[in-house]
């Protein structure tokens, strides 16, 4: 939390992307991002869902803990699913621990200063809170959709202040969305907490992006994102390439399979098989 608040002061940003799994968060911890989110994107680039609004506490546990394993130098954000910081404050808090104790350093919530209640909670308890405001997917339902935030200056405003009222409710950074950038400019000259983007502009402390739509391997990415790399194409050529090799037998080559010992433990285990009845089934009658 306090390199990434240097960062801020120095004017440095902040790198943060996504993960799911031990190997891409290794991955991208050998890349030298700054901080890793389990996001509960999860729910739509892994599991196939429909949205995030799916997305349960147990998925959230087990894939912050895969993440964990892969014991990145970068700062860990599990995110808290639909409707496990709503119903009551002290649910908000047994979830976020959930999260802590599966190896998160910290969590994200959707939301700001509607939440200044579990922002306040979490932190005394000792859990970090990253917010998020602009666009909350798991909102979407009540937003009309996942449209730009910001546009109007009535709505602008309070988007401005619901990252001002996490940041003075504890939140140590905030996740700005899908907002008009300008909106994401004041916020960040006003805060002194980070302020990470998505979709919302080149003036915040960092950004963030899914790494399936960095990878190309999201099939509807949002506009905002940027694919650094045809991952879909590669991996679909190189299955291609297997399948192929099975069905002419070139693949195993000998460098991939082992023989028994000893030409003698090849006879023994004719003998053994001679001793045994046949499994052929008798040729058909028909
Ligand atoms: O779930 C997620 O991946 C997120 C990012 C889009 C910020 O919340």
């Amino acid at each position: 939390m306090r390199t990434l608040l240097k960062m801020k002061q120095r004017g440095e940003k902040i790198v943060m992307v996504t993960a799911y799994d031990t190997p891409t968060a290794r991955l991208v911890d050998e890349a030298g991002v700054d901080a890793i989110l389990v996001g509960d994107s999860l729910g739509m680039v892994v599991l196939g869902l429909p949205s995030t609004l799916q997305v349960t506490l147990e998925d959230m546990v087990r894939h912050t803990a895969a993440v964990a394993r892969a014991q990145p130098r970068a700062m860990v954000v599990g995110d808290m699913p639909f409707m496990s910081y709503e119903a009551s404050v002290s649910e908000a808090v047994r979830n976020a621990g959930r999260l802590l104790a599966a190896g998160a350093d910290a969590v994200k919530i959707e939301g700001g200063a509607a939440y200044s209640d579990v922002i306040k909670a979490m932190t005394r308890a000792g859990i970090p809170v990253m917010a998020h405001v602009g666009l909350t997917p798991q909102r979407h339902k009540l937003l009309g959709g996942y449209r730009l935030v910001g546009k109007t200056a009535q709505e602008a405003l309070e988007v401005i202040r619901d990252a001002e009222g996490a940041e003075d409710a504890g939140a140590f950074a905030v996740v700005i969305e899908y907002t008009a950038a300008e909106v994401a400019k004041k916020i960040t000259e006003r805060l002194t907490i980070p302020t990470i983007c998505i979709g919302s502009g080149p003036h915040c402390d960092g950004q963030v992006l899914v790494i399936h739509d960095i990878l190309g391997l999201a099939p509807s990415p949002p506009p905002f994102a940027k694919k650094y790399v045809d991952l879909a194409s590669i991996i679909r050529d190189a299955v291609k390439q297997y399948a192929q090799e099975v069905r002419s037998g070139e693949f195993p080559a000998p460098q991939h399979y082992w023989s028994m010992k000893t030409n003698e433990e090849k006879e023994r285990l004719h003998k053994l098989l001679e001793g045994l009845k046949s499994r052929k089934m008798a040729p058909s009658r028909d």
